[in-house]
């Protein structure tokens, strides 16, 4: 039996998907929805099918599946909705709507028996989510630390690899079209949050929003923060980190978190170059599992679209759906309480004592030093020195603490740098 499927918008990844349904013998495209019926199509694109009127679309009588690429809020979650309400499953790219209406949305697909599935939400081409839906649906999964945006891994690639400035290597990724002319969603680290949040969602079976991501973006890494990283044998990465702590009878909670880290040269993630994501899950018998490849553009989004629209077209044929309930909202971790590694870079002067002092800071406020490095400072006034330490993990508010603490200390002429480390 042949399905009908009702495209929703015919952009970068609509335009290739086009292509992609074509070559299935049992789907059809029936009619697709666009703002503009004028505009130049990719070839394939047949202008027959065009329409405005996106509602009639789910309406249609012929459409058995809609796939919604048009993105953003709205139109896209009443048109959602309508597919839903008229039982018909959806497949949808849209990061922003999941992780702002996921749950909402997912129960409805729930209470009306069919498929909600956004595959193509995090991380492009990369089965992640039916990776944690569905092969490690059993698994207690502890942390989730992914590169999941591409245009920051392009921009740190080049700062790391060709002493490039912040500055330079954006420009070079909007003139290449890897970075939108206004880049903040993904410098300032919300792409990635919303991604985030829903790779929480999914992987802890909770209702995480992308309000409750904390984010800190990379425009403020500098080629001196990537200097020195390289030098200690780190690689900066821009990381969305999810994590479930089990807290002694005070039951689960969830941190989630986007923010710039080093990363060990001998961990996986620090290979993944340029516009590549790769997410790392560490699960309890599963162990360590690395998911690896094209993060966006037209065709790998496209494929990961039409992997969820043939699941949804089996589901159909079979007369079932997977369930995939979010309905609990577990205590979200504040940033203060989560735990890091960090690299602190400070300058000193260059006395005896100055060690003691500083570690005297470190000891008041219960953060212990694994690795510690005193340079000369070329070029500096005679006596002063830098001190690079890392820490052993502790929660972000006893580091603060300690930087309170230096910022008192006669001795500690300026923080440098402080960057959280991808830790054990
Ligand atoms: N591009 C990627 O690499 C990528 C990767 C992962 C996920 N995604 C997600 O995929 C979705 C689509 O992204 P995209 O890059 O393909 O976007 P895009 O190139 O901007 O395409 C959006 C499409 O939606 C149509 N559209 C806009 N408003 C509409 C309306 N009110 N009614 C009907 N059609 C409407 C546009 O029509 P016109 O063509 O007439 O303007 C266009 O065809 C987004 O949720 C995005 O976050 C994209």
């Amino acid at each position: 039996m042949t399905l009908g499927i009702g495209l929703l918008g015919c952009g970068t990844v609509g335009g290739a998907l086009v292509g992609l349904i074509d070559a299935q013998p049992d789907l059809e495209i029936r009619q697709v929805a666009v703002r503009s019926t004028t505009k130049a199509r990719s070839a394939g694109v047949s202008s027959d099918l065009l329409t405005t009127d996106a509602h009639a679309v789910v309406a249609r009588s012929d459409v058995d599946i809609v796939v919604e690429v048009i993105g953003g809020i709205e139109p896209a979650r009443s048109l959602i909705i309508e597919a839903l309400e008229a039982g018909k499953p959806v497949a949808t790219a849209n990061k922003e709507l999941i992780a702002n209406y996921g749950a909402e949305l997912l129960a409805l697909a729930e209470a009306k028996g069919v498929d909600l599935q956004f595959e193509a939400a995090v991380a492009g081409a990369i089965p992640i989510i039916r990776a944690l839906r569905a092969s490690l649906g059993g698994e207690t999964i502890h942390r989730i630390a992914g590169i999941v945006n591409g245009t920051t891994n392009y921009i740190l690639t080049k700062m790391t690899e060709e002493g490039a400035s912040y500055g330079d290597a954006l420009a070079e990724a909007q003139h290449l079209g890897f970075a939108e002319r206004d880049p903040t969603a993904d410098v300032e680290g919300f792409d990635a949050g919303a991604k985030a949040a829903i790779m929480a969602s999914i992987a802890f079976g909770a209702d995480v929003v992308a309000g409750d991501v904390f984010h800190e973006g990379i425009s403020n890494i500098t080629s001196t923060d990537i200097d020195f990283a390289n030098r200690l044998g780190y690689q900066i990465k821009l990381l969305a980190i999810a994590e479930q702590f089990d807290a002694n009878g005070d039951g689960p909670s969830i941190g989630v978190r986007v923010h710039p880290a080093m990363v060990p040269d001998s961990h996986p993630l620090a290979s993944v170059r340029e516009s590549f994501n790769a997410v790392f899950v560490e699960g309890d018998s599963s162990g360590e599992l690395m998911f690896y490849g094209r993060g966006a553009g037209g065709e790998p989004t496209a494929s990961a679209v039409l992997g969820d629209v043939l699941d949804a077209a089996a589901a159909l044929r079979r007369g079932g759906h997977r369930p995939m309930p979010l309905a609990q909202r577990l205590p979200i971790k504040p940033i203060d309480d989560l735990p890091s590694a960090f690299c602190v870079n400070l300058q000193v002067t260059d006395a005896p004592g100055v060690l003691a002092q500083v570690a005297g800071a470190l000891g008041e406020n219960d953060v212990s030093v694994r690795v510690m490095e005193q340079h000369d400072i070329a070029g500096e006034e005679a006596g002063t020195a830098r001190l690079i330490f890392i820490t052993h993990v502790a929660p972000e508010r006893q580091l603060r603490r300690t930087l309170a603490a230096f910022d008192k200390l006669a001795v500690v002429k300026a923080i440098d740098s402080v960057l959280r480390v991808l830790g054990e």
